[in-house]
């Protein structure tokens, strides 16, 4: 019997939302320079114009904004009749919003959960019909550190993030029995326009010494604090490439060691309260 995946004997189909910049964008070009083709989607795909012109064929444009259930799901189509498959769904659109939990306001808070989880539920919606009936497919979920952890001024964009995490742990089981794989990817401090399309809330004095310093902190960060997105896109590449993918993929030191801290403190919590945790059994 041939035990050879399919996707070596086959170039790879991605399907990639948020592909105009950043690591979509990286994601999309390292595919291509790899003979793999892209369905690329995007609010505006013309700056994906030029990557079009040198890819030709292999690479798909399709302008949908991933709010839009109706487009994604046409999106889809348009990429199955044009490619026949697809192998890699790499749900990466979102942006940041950035604020005290308390200085979001109640549509801010909505816009990045409509973008960063409704979103992601519309692409899933729309792929996995089309993964399962393949028996076969990857789904990267766009998480980030702060799907693990949050500090002063993220809370609002952790939120999306966890709820991204929460549902792709249910996910993974429910999927993997049909042949599919989850991937959340977790990346640290990246050098893409993210920090420039910031949704910011706006400021009040009392969280000046918190939100504030840490907006100023990392407003002052080196150049060398933040990952190069071709590297983030290589390290879900070596992920996707692999037999045994993780759940979970950390990409950036610092980032992996905040998560850690971060876990060690949720063992910390368990057992330092196992007395009033064991005192409510019956
Ligand atoms: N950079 C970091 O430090 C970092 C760290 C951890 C996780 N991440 C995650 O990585 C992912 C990619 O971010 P990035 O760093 O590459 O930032 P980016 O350069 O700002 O790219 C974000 C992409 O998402 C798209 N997008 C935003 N809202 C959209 C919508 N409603 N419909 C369709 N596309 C939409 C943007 O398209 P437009 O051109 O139309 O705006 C853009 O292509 C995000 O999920 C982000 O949370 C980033």
């Amino acid at each position: 019997m041939n035990t050879t995946p399919d996707h070596q004997t086959r170039p790879r189909t991605w399907l990639i939302t948020g592909a105009t910049s950043g690591i979509g964008r990286e994601l999309a070009l390292q595919a291509l320079e790899n003979g793999e083709t892209v369905s690329a989607l995007a609010r505006d795909t013309a700056p994906l114009a030029e990557l079009a012109e040198a890819h030709g064929e292999r690479l798909l444009l399709i302008p949908a904004d991933v709010r839009d259930e109706q487009a994604v799901r046409e999106a889809v189509e348009r990429t199955v009749a044009r490619f026949g498959r697809i192998d890699v769904v790499a749900n990466n659109a979102g942006y940041g919003l950035f604020g005290a939990v308390e200085e979001a306001s109640d549509t801010q808070a909505r816009a990045v959960f409509d973008t960063n989880v409704f979103g992601v539920l519309n692409v899933l919606r729309a792929t996995l019909p089309v993964l399962r009936a393949q028996r076969s497919g990857h789904v990267l979920q766009g998480s980030s550190v702060y799907g693990q952890y949050a500090h002063p001024g993220v809370g609002l964009l952790a939120a999306t993030k966890y709820a991204v995490e929460g549902l792709s742990e249910a996910l993974v089981a429910e999927v993997a029995p049909l042949g599919i794989k989850v991937t959340l990817v977790q990346p640290g401090m990246t050098a893409t326009p993210f920090l420039a399309n910031l949704d910011v809330a706006a400021g009040l004095a009392d969280y000046d010494a918190t939100v504030r310093e840490v907006q100023k902190g990392i407003g002052e960060l080196p150049e060398s604090a933040f990952s190069p997105a071709a590297r983030i896109a290589a390290g879900i590449r070596t992920a996707v490439d692999s037999p045994r993918p993780p759940l979970r993929l950390a990409l950036g030191t610092s980032g992996a060691t905040g998560m850690r801290a971060a876990l060690e403190g949720r063992i910390t919590d368990l057992d330092g309260w196992r007395h009033v945790t064991e005192a409510v059994d019956a």
